[in-house]
């Protein structure tokens, strides 16, 4: 009994680390202030900008939540086509790289943040 206490404790700790991110968190911290808490984007970033809604990237896509789009956004790899305002983030593409499958099947090594943002963001689609 002491013993199931002790690891619950324990449990209950680990989760107020950082050191386990979801995509919900990561998002929070690191989106939400230009896209909005939502995902629906409308602040304005600078000089008439203004974050796009990320809920219709399914919709705007022919029906499919464009996953590598989103995470070469992120990462800065698509940047000529999207941001210029935007932050690349270096601090989330630190995080330890696990194995994505792209839409042709190619096994990509892609860092665990970038994955889980996409997770959350494809769960907020329109439908
Ligand atoms: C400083 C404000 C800012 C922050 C922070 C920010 N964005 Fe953006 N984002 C923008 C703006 C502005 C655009 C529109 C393109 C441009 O002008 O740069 C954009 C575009 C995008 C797009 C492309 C949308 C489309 O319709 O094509 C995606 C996807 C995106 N952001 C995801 C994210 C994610 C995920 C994060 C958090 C890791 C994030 N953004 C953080 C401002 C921001």
């Amino acid at each position: 009994m002491k013993f199931r206490a002790a690891a619950l404790a324990m449990i209950a700790l680990a989760g107020c680390e950082d050191e386990t991110p979801t995509g919900a968190g990561l998002y929070a911290a690191y989106c939400a202030g230009c896209h909005g808490a939502d995902a629906r984007g409308g602040a304005a970033v600078s000089d008439g900008v203004i974050a796009p809604d990320l809920t219709i990237l399914a919709k705007t896509h022919g029906g499919t939540f464009p996953e590598a789009y989103v995470m070469s956004t992120i990462d800065g790899y698509a940047r000529e086509q999207t941001h210029g305002v935007m932050p690349i983030f270096g601090k989330l593409l630190e995080t330890p790289l696990e194995t994505w499958v792209d839409p042709d099947g190619v096994p990509t090594p892609t860092p665990r943040a970038l994955l889980l943002l996409n997770e959350y963001l494809s769960g907020q689609q329109e439908s």
